[in-house]
């Protein structure tokens, strides 16, 4: 790969992945090309051919079997992962996929475990485990005796079409709060333990809207640390808060998404904002990966997306079974007394038969 350059695909044209033309445009990335574009609108895949003198295409099927591509970026809605990063993988192409991979977590295994069959590079889009007080927040946090947290993704509606409703996007959990529960699993571990209550009937003027106004997830991490991921999607106007608040032992951390940290100990106040282009590292990361055959450059590795997933599906099917406490992977008997789920009971083991 060393002298040549990487040769991109994209699937999917609309905002995201305008985001990630900016990063490649004016040669930002001069061991990158965007070669190839893809998008069931033609006006967008017009727009984006002509940007970087790629050929466009209605059809991602026709544009991997034509191309010959060594990265591809799936920027498309949560409803519509259909198969492309497994074609993408058949193709040996290197993949970067948006959150949330998929809205079913049997796809995302699958497309995890082609991914690492083929030992391919890997990346999924959240960009705030690129901000440049990231070690900071972790090294802290590392080292606090972390009480709990509370965290937020509360605002207003996205416009696009596909948002408002549970099967084309997931609800607000799966597919914007999913940046807050991956900086929550960034900073505390493994999730062991899902609660969550969901609330309608605030919003009651958006046709074809059929998700939660408001979520509260409770989450236990394999570490014992607890905290709750609030959502909502009702603020009209200001008022909305996204971050993580950490309490511990000796102080707080305030995380105020994608602006700044402020640390506050008996002592000292630490704020420090936001002093990088996150956006433009995650993609630098990612051609920079490919480059090298390099994974560990990655922050954001896919099988990361896919543990996110993972959670807020757990946290919807919680909402939809009034509460109902989801265990993932092993409950830790020291942070869970009492409560690790009942083991299944083995089936009774058959008589030898008589000689
Ligand atoms: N990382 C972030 O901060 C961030 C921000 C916004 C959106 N996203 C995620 O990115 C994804 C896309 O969001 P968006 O805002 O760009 O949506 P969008 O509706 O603006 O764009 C999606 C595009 O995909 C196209 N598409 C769908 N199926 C396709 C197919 N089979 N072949 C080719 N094109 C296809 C659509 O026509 C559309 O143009 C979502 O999963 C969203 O959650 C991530």
């Amino acid at each position: 790969m060393a002298s040549k350059k990487v040769r991109i695909g994209f699937i999917g044209c609309g905002g995201i992945a305008n985001f990630h033309f900016g990063h490649f445009d004016n040669n930002k990335i001069p061991e990158a090309q965007i070669v190839a574009v893809c998008d069931l609108i033609d006006e967008r895949v017009k727009k984006a051919a002509e940007r970087f003198q790629a050929k466009p295409y209605a059809c991602y099927r026709e544009m991997l079997q034509k191309e010959k591509l060594d990265a591809v970026y799936v920027c498309v809605e949560p409803c519509a992962h259909d198969g492309m990063e497994l074609l993408a993988i058949e193709k040996g192409c290197h993949l970067f996929v948006e959150k949330p991979v998929a809205l079913c977590l049997d796809y995302a295994k699958k497309v995890e475990a082609g991914l690492k069959a083929k030992k391919l590079i890997h990346a999924a889009g959240f960009q705030d485990r690129y901000l440049d007080f990231e070690p900071l927040m972790k090294n802290w946090v590392a080292k606090s005796k972390v009480g709990f947290f509370n965290a937020y993704w509360v605002g207003g509606m996205p416009g696009v079409w596909w948002w408002r409703r549970r099967d084309t996007s997931g609800g607000q959990a799966v597919e914007q709060t999913i940046h807050t529960f991956d900086m929550c699993r960034n900073l505390f571990g493994e999730v062991v333990a899902v609660q969550a209550f969901g609330r309608r009937g605030i919003i009651t003027d958006v046709e074809n809207y059929d998700t939660e106004d408001a979520s509260a997830v409770n989450l236990r991490f394999a570490n014992g640390i607890i905290g709750t991921v609030y959502s909502g999607c009702f603020i009209r106007g200001g008022g909305g808060k996204n971050g993580i608040d950490v309490f511990t032992m000796n102080g707080r951390m305030e995380y105020v998404e994608r602006q700044g940290v402020t640390i506050t100990e008996p002592n000292r106040t630490i704020t420090v904002k936001t002093g990088n282009d996150y956006g433009q590292e995650e993609d630098d990361a990612f051609i920079q990966a490919i480059l090298e055959n390099d994974q560990s450059l990655i922050k954001s590795p896919y099988c990361e997306a896919v543990k996110n997933l993972e959670v807020t599906l757990a946290a919807n099917e919680s909402m939809d079974n009034g509460g109902k406490v989801i265990y993932l992977g092993e409950c830790c008997p020291s942070c869970c007394p009492g409560e690790k789920p009942a083991a299944k009971a083995k089936a009774p083991k058959k008589a030898a038969p008589k000689k």
